[in-house]
């Protein structure tokens, strides 16, 4: 990639960024964009940016998806990562499907306990907020052999975006600047040398961000391929960093890291081919198992968030979710029954008889497990290029901005995704209940995820590509966009717009967005034995759709600064 190319990205972005509009969630956008051969959207301008020109320059959907990737750790630290890890799920044009798991492994030290105090309390903030909290990186490993595989470009050419914004530095937005404030004394507190996201002044809009260190390990990664993150310079720097603190990842770990290649999963809906991610993600498993769950009912007929169509999804949720809870896990260390838990017969039977008077109680519904607290803070994206390949990806720090220890030297973010398995497996909780052992603590084994990287097809033609962040929230935002589209008709951006609630088993409870389920369905359904909780937004959901004259439709979400780009 030329110099002229890179200049005119980072100068003509610098100013894209910070005047990027802000869509406020609640003005409902519902126009989506339509591109005539292809479509990237991602929650960054610049990062779709990016993935828009290496489409425009020839490379295909898994280049565009390794620059975003990339990119999106750059310009949007909350969550995108090269100390993270994440799921992609790939169709390309002849309708084959791979998925790629680039989740993070417990380091070879970790162990059952190992957030535990003596009488066996959870230690505050250990597994969240410290260098004990992460698992081994997988992003670099991850893009590395989905490039292998798939890519067409040379790796070089994908990173220099990435390096190039990390070096100039981009203007960041006013939610950026406020973000870098509000997480700013615990920056400090875990970075006591300093870090570029550490300013000595407050943030302003439109300040420019620049990460040296950044640009940096991204050219030694981008230089020496995935030996450019797990050995040399970059891993002795983040050992360094474990040394600092009470981490625990060695060389070995890092030496030792592996992307794997999963069979995705499939099933259908209403005459649409769904296929998702596996396990270690409880993603695909929950989503194929709540829409065939809701496949008997005729929720076009009953209409968008109606009464009828509200309480189904919401018993089906609490059903998928306590399942959830009790069997899903690392399929490298326990037998995970996919298959009976997708199960139609099963799922359907679950529902009925429904009880169309009276809410379900969770406490019914027992899996002898309660499920921790998963944070939101994740990313996701689409891609599809000019031939028909399509990408979606969903990674994540866990937390917003990880643990918050950033490499000293090497100036990226680590995950703290260590928290994402039971911290506490095995030790009775306030009620008296033992969590499971699917999700417990093992060296190597990867966390429980819920992440939720999804494809549709219709007739064999590629129909939807779809994902978000939002923790546990992940797969009821999925199931609700996908339902939007093929049950009420929405198109690609009404479908991520619209409002959205969730139940997820435990806390019995639905949770509700401000504009979901009118106010006098909220007081028939209280009466009826469901509590609402009113909360903030909930995902922020990218949607590609496909339409039958073959243009493009995308949707991304109003919730953030989330974009797309096509052409
Ligand atoms: N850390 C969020 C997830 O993996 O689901």
């Amino acid at each position: 990639m030329n110099k002229l190319f890179i200049y005119s990205l980072v100068g003509s972005l610098l100013f894209a960024s910070c005047s990027s509009t802000r869509r406020q969630f609640g003005s409902h956008r519902t126009s989506p964009a339509t591109f005539n051969k292809a479509a990237v959207v991602t929650a960054h301008p610049l990062a779709s940016e990016v993935g828009l020109m290496i489409l425009k320059k020839g490379g295909n959907a898994v280049d565009a998806a390794v620059a975003v990737q990339f990119a999106l750790a750059v310009v949007y630290p909350n969550a995108g990562n090269i100390g993270g890890g994440g799921f992609m799920l790939y169709r390309n044009s002849q309708g084959q499907y791979d998925a790629l798991d680039f989740r993070e492994t417990a380091p070879k030290k970790a162990h059952r306990d190992m957030y535990l105090d003596a009488q066996k309390n959870v230690i505050p903030d250990l597994s969240l907020y410290s260098q004990l909290a992460s698992g081994v990186p997988g992003s670099v490993a991850g893009m590395w052999e989905a490039h292998q595989k798939y890519g067409k470009l040379d790796w070089k050419e994908l990173l220099l975006p990435a390096i190039e914004l990390a070096r100039k530095g981009f203007k960041i937005s006013e939610r950026q600047a406020r973000e870098f404030e509000d997480h700013k004394e615990r920056f400090i507190k875990l970075n006591p040398t300093g870090a570029a996201i550490i300013k000595n002044t407050t943030w302003q809009t439109g300040d420019l961000f620049v990460q040296e260190d950044l640009a940096n390990t991204i050219e030694r990664i981008a230089n020496e391929g995935r030996d450019g993150f797990y050995k040399g310079k970059t891993a002795d720097m983040l050992v360094a960093e474990m040394n600092r603190g009470k981490g625990i990842i060695t060389h070995e770990d890092l030496t030792s890291y592996q992307a794997r290649w999963r069979a995705p999963i499939a099933s259908s809906y209403r005459g649409h081919k769904v296929t998702s991610m596996p396990p270690p993600s409880s993603g695909g498993t929950s989503l194929l198992a709540l829409l065939k769950s809701v496949e008997q009912f005729p929720l076009r007929r009953w209409g968008f968030q109606t009464d009828s169509a509200i309480r189904v999804i919401v018993e089906a949720e609490r059903h998928v979710y306590a399942n959830r809870a009790k069997y899903l896990g690392d399929p490298d260390f326990i037998n995970v029954p996919v298959q009976q838990l997708i199960d139609s017969t099963k799922n359907a039977a679950k529902l009925n008889p429904f009880n169309f008077r009276q809410a379900t109680l969770s406490k019914n519904v027992n899996a002898d497990v309660i499920p921790g607290y998963e944070s939101e803070q994740t990313t996701h994206f689409n891609i599809v290029d000019e031939q028909g390949n399509a990408v979606a990806i969903t990674t994540t720090l866990n937390d917003s901005y990880g643990s918050g220890v950033i490499v000293d030297g090497a100036g990226f973010l680590l995950n703290n995704e260590m928290d994402d398995f039971s911290v506490k497996t095995g030790v009775p909780n306030m009620y008296g209940l033992t969590g499971e052992k699917a999700n417990e603590i093992q060296p190597g084994k990867r966390m429980l995820s819920s992440m939720t990287p999804t494809i549709l097809e219709k007739d064999g033609k590629l129909f939807m590509v779809v994902g978000t962040p939002g923790g546990s929230t992940i797969i009821t935002s999925v199931f609700q966009t996908i339902l939007n589209v093929i049950d009420f008709g929405q198109n690609a951006q009404a479908a991520v717009s619209s409002p959205r609630f969730h139940h997820q088993w435990l806390p019995d409870r639905i949770d509700v967005e401000k504009d979901a389920i009118d106010t006098t369905l909220r007081d028939k359904l209280t009466k009826d034995g469901y509590v609402i909780n009113p909360r903030g937004t909930i995902g922020r959901v990218e949607n590609i759709l496909i339409l039958p004259n073959g243009k493009l439709q995308a949707g991304a979400d109003p919730r953030g600064d989330d974009t797309a780009k096509g052409y």
